[in-house]
Parts: C-alpha cells; sequence; structure tokens
C-alpha cells in the first residue's frame, strides 16, 4: 500500500515535480543539483536545477534565486540554456532547462588538457552572439567562465548560471562586487563602478583559458589577485604560438584591455559587436548560418561516456546529500506564519510554463528594448534590491567542478591554488 507509484499525474494542474521522472545528477550547484528529467507525458529530456530553499536562505542568496527565475524568463536564444518550466515545492525551487549532455567547458579543459584553436574559436563566435544578445536586453550576466558554459549534444556552446547576473541602466554604473574573481574586470575588483563591458573581459580570459590551461592574472590572495587584475602586463606562454595564430593573440588581447573605452565588443551602439565580426580572428565565421545552429561544431562530444563528473550521483548513494523525491506540498499553506524569506520565496519564485506564460521583462524600462522610459520611480528597484545580494556561495569550497565559483574571500583561494 501506499507506493507513489500508485497515483495517477494530474498534467492539467500547474506544473510541479511529478510530472517528471528523476534520472541521473549530471551538475553540482551552489545550493543543489542539476539533474535529467524526462516529462512523463511529452518524453522529452530536461535539465532540472534545483535549490535547497534551507541552504539558499541561510546564504543570504533569495533575491539571486528571484532574479535568476525572473532573468531566464525574458531570455530566449539559441546559444544561451532556456528556461522551460519554473515551480517550487516545500523544500526546493526548480529550473527546468534546456538539457546540454555535452558536458560543461571546465569538464572539457581538465579531461583533455587545453582545446585547439578551431574549437575555441567557434565556442566563441556562438557565445559572443549570446553575449550581444543579453546585453540588448540590458543583462550583464557577470560569471562568464568555463563552468557556466555547456554543449548540446552536437558540440554547439550555451550559457548557463544567471545566479548573479542583473539589468543595468544606462545612467548608473554597478558597483557591488560579483562573480568569480580570477574572470573579474579591473573597473569590478578597482569598485571604478561597471556596466555591461565586463563580460567581455570575462569572455576574454576564458577563451586564454580554455588555449592555455591556465588564467592570466592570479594570485594566492584576494589582494594579490585584485593587483595582478589591475597591474600585471598581460603575458602569453612561451609556445603560444604553437597554440594558436597571432590574430587569435590579437583578439584575446583587445577583449583584456583595462581601459573600457578601448575594449573589443564595449563600443555603444552594437558597434562592439560589428568590432567582433570584423576582427580578422573571426573572418571566417558566417554570423547567419551561425545564429541558426546550422554551422558544423568542430568538436562533438563523444556521447557514448558521460560528459560530467560521475561523482555528483555518489553523493546521495553515500547520503551526503539528501536524495531529491517527489513531495506533495502542505494543503493552504499559511503565508502569514512563513519566515520572511520563505514567503518572498513562495510569493515570488513564481511557476513559469513555455507552453502557457508568454515570456515577458519583469523590467519596465526594457519592454521592449528599444523603447525608452525614463520613469525615475520604476528603474533600478528591482536591481538595487538583488545587487545587495549578490555576493554568493561559500558552499563551493574546495569543490573540483566549481574552480573559480562565485567568490567570497574566504573562498577563493583555495580555487585559485588547485592546480588545474
Ligand atoms: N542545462 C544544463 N544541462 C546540463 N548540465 C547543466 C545545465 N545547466 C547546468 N549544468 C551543469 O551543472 C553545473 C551547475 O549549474 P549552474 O547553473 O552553473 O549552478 P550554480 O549557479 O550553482 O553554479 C554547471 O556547471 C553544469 O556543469
Ligand atoms: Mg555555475
Amino acid at each position: 500500500m501506499g507506493c507513489c507509484f500508485s497515483e495517477p499525474v494530474d498534467f492539467d494542474s500547474e506544473v510541479n515535480l511529478f510530472h517528471f521522472d528523476l534520472h541521473r545528477a549530471v551538475g553540482k550547484g551552489a545550493f543543489g543539483k542539476v539533474r535529467v528529467v524526462e516529462h512523463k507525458r511529452s518524453k522529452k529530456l530536461y535539465a532540472l536545477k534545483y535549490i535547497d530553499k534551507a541552504r539558499c536562505i541561510k546564504q543570504k542568496a533569495v533575491a539571486n534565486i528571484i532574479q535568476e527565475r525572473r532573468l531566464l524568463e525574458e531570455i530566449d536564444h539559441p546559444f544561451i540554456v532556456n528556461l522551460r518550466y519554473a515551480f517550487q515545492d516545500d523544500e526546493n525551487c526548480f529550473f527546468v532547462l534546456d538539457l546540454m549532455l555535452g558536458g560543461d567547458l571546465r569538464f572539457h579543459l581538465e579531461s583533455r588538457g587545453y582545446l585547439s584553436e578551431n574549437v575555441v574559436q567557434f565556442w566563441a563566435a556562438e557565445l559572443a552572439s549570446a553575449l550581444v544578445y543579453l546585453h540588448k536586453q540590458r543583462i550583464i550576466h557577470r560569471d562568464l567562465k568555463p563552468d557556466n558554459i555547456v554543449l548540446d549534444a552536437k558540440g554547439h556552446a550555451h550559457i548557463t548560471d544567471f545566479n548573479v547576473a542583473i539589468h543595468y541602466s544606462e545612467r548608473r554604473l554597478h558597483t557591488s562586487v560579483a562573480g568569480s574573481m580570477a574572470y573579474m574586470a579591473p573597473e569590478v575588483v578597482g569598485r571604478k563602478g561597471y556596466t555591461w563591458c565586463v563580460d567581455w573581459w570575462s569572455f576574454g580570459i576564458t577563451i586564454y583559458e580554455l588555449l592555455f590551461r591556465r588564467r592570466p592574472f592570479d594570485g594566492r590572495t584576494s589582494e594579490k589577485m585584485t593587483n595582478s587584475i589591475l597591474k600585471d602586463p598581460l603575458r602569453f606562454p612561451d609556445d603560444a604560438h604553437k597554440k594558436c595564430s597571432s590574430n587569435c593573440v590579437k583578439f584575446v588581447q583587445a577583449l583584456l584591455e583595462r581601459n573600457v573605452s578601448q575594449r573589443l565588443g564595449c563600443r555603444p551602439h552594437g558597434q562592439g559587436f560589428q568590432d567582433i565580426q570584423n576582427h580578422a580572428w573571426l573572418q571566417g565565421v558566417d554570423w547567419e548560418v551561425l545564429d541558426i545552429k546550422e554551422a558544423q561544431p568542430p568538436f562533438v562530444p563523444d556521447m557514448k561516456k558521460a560528459n560530467f563528473d560521475v561523482t555528483h550521483e555518489l553523493d546521495e548513494f553515500l547520503m551526503v546529500e539528501k536524495p531529491l523525491t517527489h513531495s506533495k506540498r502542505k494543503a493552504n499553506p499559511d503565508l502569514a506564519k512563513m519566515k520572511p524569506e520563505v514567503r518572498q520565496l513562495e510569493e515570488q519564485f513564481t511557476v513559469y510554463d513555455f507552453m502557457s506564460t508568454k515570456r515577458r521583462s519583469y523590467y519596465p524600462h526594457n519592454e521592449p528594448i528599444t523603447t525608452v522610459v525614463r520613469n525615475l520611480d520604476s528603474d533600478q528597484i528591482p536591481v538595487v534590491q538583488s545587487i545587495s545580494n549578490t555576493l554568493v556561495p561559500t558552499t563551493t569550497m574546495g569543490d573540483r567542478s566549481q574552480a573559480g565559483s562565485p567568490a567570497l574571500d574566504t573562498t577563493w583561494h583555495q580555487h585559485m591554488s588547485m592546480p588545474l
């Protein structure tokens, strides 16, 4: 008696975890796991990212999760991991995302040592297209790095993890320090105030790391790292010319330009993207074919083996972590009796279903993007709320797959000291 399988699934109800079969874990996040799920009716496979509410509240990341949920709703692009469903139960918040079975770039970097120029060049073009789209939506990702780039089964690159992403305003610079230190632009660590151009810097660090297996600016303490980012000359390995062309080196140099107004990708009004498209390194790219995912990726992940760290699976096995189970919600929760953070999640982590909900923006000034709405009252309020909470996870210490993950001073040097 009482077997969980006996109850029929109500597909007419709002989307919930009972609509999915749970399969294996493929990734580990700061507050939970990412696992493969199958929609029981459509039989489609997705990635389920789930976030333990208690852990998220303890680490003061409630606003981040709500922000991530909102931003994902307004994004839809071929080179971004798009949101399909969002919902919650009493313990977790859930994102159901496009499934990327080709693995993240941290995994490939570690398992292959380094990646060849033509492979990196192809990903760079796809990622540049995604970044330009995000910036047009007035979103800064702020945490671009190999861990947050995932491949689909064919080898196309996608940006994921909008946990510290924010909306920006053209009239105000951001100052909050968020992201992963080794990838942070000088204007972030130098507390100068920054805008979307920080993503082009992180993009440069990412390309450098994929090619040469190390990052150009490093240090064992937060102070040393800051100094390195602000002052160290950009050096390439002695054998760089064996690994990549001089145009490639020039491309990376142009992205890792400390002067924002000179940085590649950063000229306003779309000119930055023209500069990228016209750069000698990306001359051969057919951008129209690229954007419809018709270009053939030079690196196709081997789908016969797992393209992720199989030990994610073990945590639950060894009972280090609570296994995820389908659980019914308590009937009629009383909002007034809830802890304020629980209530905030309840009210603001709203259900999303791509089959029935039209994507929309939560930011009045952002819809449509070309309309200039100069409403001082509404502008920035959600952003201000979120940036006060963006300094994120402390739980990622020593976690290999999270190397260089969102930084707190106490955690990052451990990542940095780890051999890559
Ligand atoms: N859509 C997806 N398909 C497959 N794997 C994914 C997907 N999204 C994320 N992952 C994997 O899970 C890891 C953690 O997810 P991420 O969104 O980056 O969480 P966090 O915000 O905690 O860093 C990623 O580094 C990646 O390996
Ligand atoms: Mg991540």
